[in-house]
């Protein structure tokens, strides 16, 4: 562990004592006295370092507004989709992008793996991603024919992608659970789950596994969130969508998938739906920074477009 302003001596009890920083930026000065066995000066200073570090102390709304500007979007590829998103998907946070089949989600967690390692002044993070792939639906061919066809250096791109298959809820846990290294040795900006929902959907079956399964889901939300705040990189996660049977709640037929709990984890939500030919449209339906609004892209042989070719507009 390092923290800036602390002692080796102090950090070497820390590790001992077995504490993380969340435990330190969340103990009062007196347990960090009693745990770790330090003086009252030390243990403030020690307090302040470690909320420091996780970005817990207040600021001001002005500080709080230079910090946004300068937090990282990778853009979409999509001058429009990026529009409504404000600059594209945006460091420290959740964004989740529900939709039917063949909607475009995937094609979506595609070009951002591979816009997230252009330059910043190119829309992109200079990073790298990780792909946590629970359908088996990671491409490398489809990623190679975007790629082309932007005219980027393809073996760099696919060496910068790292992919996981989770094959079920518990593995997915793991995998997240030990990311924070790769995160930290890889300079990942992007990290994806496609589709997080299909294995809670599929392995908490019935009324009796509902709380269960949303406990699980806040769980793995909450551990995504802590990810983007405390390794500044974009976090996106595919959702399916089910029937709206109270069609009020979410305004259409259709809604998002793993209900209330959920819902409200995000700090992006995006609905995307197949349009005609080739073209897409995404709603970003709620957002604590941007009002609703929708945008018209397309998904081509190329990746997502602003314009199609005329070729696909037809198809
Ligand atoms: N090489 C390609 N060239 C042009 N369009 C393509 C290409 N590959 C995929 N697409 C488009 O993307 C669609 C598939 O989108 P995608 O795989 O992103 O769906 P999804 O939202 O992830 O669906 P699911 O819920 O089934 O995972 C295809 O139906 C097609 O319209
Ligand atoms: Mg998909």
């Amino acid at each position: 562990m390092e923290l800036k302003g602390i002692d080796k001596e102090i950090l070497q009890k820390i590790e001992e004592s077995e504490l993380t920083l969340e435990n330190i930026a969340v103990s009062t000065v007196t347990e960090l006295i009693d745990m770790i066995k330090i003086s009252e000066k030390d243990a403030k200073k020690l307090l302040s370092a470690a909320q420091n570090e996780l970005g817990i102390q207040p600021v001001t709304a002005l500080q709080f507004l230079e910090s946004e500007r300068k937090r990282g979007k990778i853009t979409t590829s999509s001058t429009e989709f990026d529009g409504i998103l404000g600059g594209g998907i945006w460091t420290q946070e959740l964004t989740e992008v529900a939709g039917g089949f063949g909607s475009g989600k995937t094609q979506l967690c595609f070009q951002l793996c591979i816009n997230v390692q252009l330059p910043f002044d190119e829309g992109g993070l200079d990073g790298t991603a990780f792909f946590i792939d629970t359908e088996r639906t990671f491409s490398p061919k489809r990623i190679i024919e975007m790629a082309t066809s932007r005219g980027l250096d393809v073996e760099s791109i696919l060496e910068n992608i790292y992919i996981s298959s989770a094959v079920n809820t518990h593995h997915l846990f793991s995998i997240v659970d030990s990311l924070a290294e790769t995160i930290q040795e890889k300079n990942v900006k992007l990290l994806i789950v496609d589709s997080f929902a299909s294995h809670f959907r599929s392995e908490y079956i019935g009324k009796e596994r509902l709380v269960e399964r949303q406990q699980k889901i806040m769980q793995i939300a909450e551990e995504l969130v802590a990810l983007a705040v405390k390794y500044d990189l974009a976090v996106l996660v595919t959702n399916q969508i089910i029937a709206n049977v109270e069609e009020f709640l979410f305004g259409s037929p259709e809604e998002p998938a793993l209900g209330f709990a959920w819902a409200h984890r995000p700090q992006q939500r995006i609905f995307v739906r197949k349009s005609r030919g080739s073209s897409r449209i995404a709603r970003l339906f709620d957002s604590s920074r941007m009002p609703e609004r929708e945008a018209l892209f397309y998904v081509t042989e190329s990746g997502l477009t602003d314009a199609p070719f005329s070729s696909d507009f037809y198809t």
